[in-house]
């Protein structure tokens, strides 16, 4: 019998890495990894990995029928900040990737009558903020709440969002026998926090920045204001989020997309917590208009009931635990 595969696309992005890792112990599996760059070296031997472009249609058609994909974690995205400097691009890889994708997907639900699972990370740049009044007496705002993104990922992830619930639906619904669909699941991420790599081209990057820096001993000047407050949440978390959402019964879950989040901080609470760990640290202020703007955008909190409710989700790392235990004693080691 043929191996079954979980396939993840952007492995080498930050969450690929630590999804990997996880992935590649459980048993039963073959992973399959897809992105433009190598696999980092220390990952190596953990999967098969195709170097190679989500836009790559004829690349993507051989890879679905080539293996027996149980799980599909999409995770190849331009990020709020990189999309920003190149909207079309980021519509193609974001958008149009997310799309070839979701069709192979659910045409091989429909051939091997078993539903391809299909896990999409989205974020809280769907959600738009229309000042900071609404911000402030919305501190957890639940999924269909302020669903009008003020950027191109935001735009991006929030219509991907409703192209995964059509494919697991409606697609094809005119067919005469519509067979198994496809089983698309998401979270809404607030900003992630690694102690093992360091974000590019998202806006929720002064928190992990800053940390980094620190450790490094480099000065740093976070480029939104010190009230600026967005969720964040460890990586290790994030990971088990979007695990834990792929094994749950169908049943289970009353809708497909979930917020789920951790700690929300102010970036002066963010400096505050850096300075605890690093006391010589030197972290100023320099705001920059537009991602300042972006990081207005977004909610101070995600309110994250649904996916508590119904299958479980509880994050390991509050603040204090994060830093303490996960991101402090990781990063001093990294920069030793
Ligand atoms: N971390 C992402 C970004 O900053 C938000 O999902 O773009």
């Amino acid at each position: 019998m043929r191996k079954r595969v979980v396939f993840i696309t952007g492995v080498a992005g930050e969450i690929g890495q630590a999804l990997l890792k996880e992935v590649a112990q459980a048993e039963g599996y073959q992973v399959v990894t897809l992105d433009l760059q190598p696999l980092p070296r220390e990952l190596q031997g953990l999967s098969h990995h195709i170097q190679g472009d989500i836009l790559n249609q004829s690349l993507l058609r051989r890879l679905i029928t080539e293996y027996d994909v149980d799980t599909i974690y999409h995770l190849a995205a331009l990020l709020s900040t990189r999309a920003e400097f190149a909207p079309e691009l980021a519509h193609r890889v974001n958008v149009d990737g997310t799309l070839a994708l979701l069709q192979l997907a659910a045409e091989q639900s429909e051939r091997r009558g078993v539903p391809v699972k299909f896990i999409f990370p989205s974020s809280i740049a769907v959600y738009g903020m229309p000042d900071q009044t609404v911000k402030q007496i919305n501190p957890q705002v639940k999924e269909w709440e302020w669903n009008e993104p003020a950027t191109m990922y935001g735009c991006n992830k929030l219509y991907c969002e409703r192209l995964g619930v059509y494919f697991s639906h409606n697609y094809q619904q005119l067919a005469a026998n519509p067979g198994t669909r496809l089983d698309f699941r998401c979270v809404r991420f607030p900003g992630l926090i690694s102690a093992f790599t360091v974000p590019a081209g998202g806006t929720s990057d002064y928190g992990p920045e800053m940390l980094h820096a620190a450790a490094q001993r480099r000065p740093y000047a976070c480029f939104v204001r010190e009230e600026a407050t967005i969720p964040f949440m460890a990586m290790p978390d994030a990971v088990t989020g979007l695990r834990a959402l792929a094994q749950v019964p169908q049943e289970a879950l009353s809708r497909r997309i979930y917020n789920i989040t951790s700690f929300s901080l102010s970036a002066g609470e963010f400096r505050s917590q850096v300075l605890n760990a690093f006391p010589n640290a030197e972290i100023t202020f320099e705001p920059d208009a537009k991602r300042q703007a972006i990081v207005d955008s977004w909610p101070a909190g995600l309110n994250d009931e649904a996916a508590r409710k119904d299958w479980g989700w509880q994050p390991a790392y509050d603040i204090d635990r994060a830093f303490a235990e996960y991101l402090v004693p990781n990063i001093r080691e990294r920069y030793r």
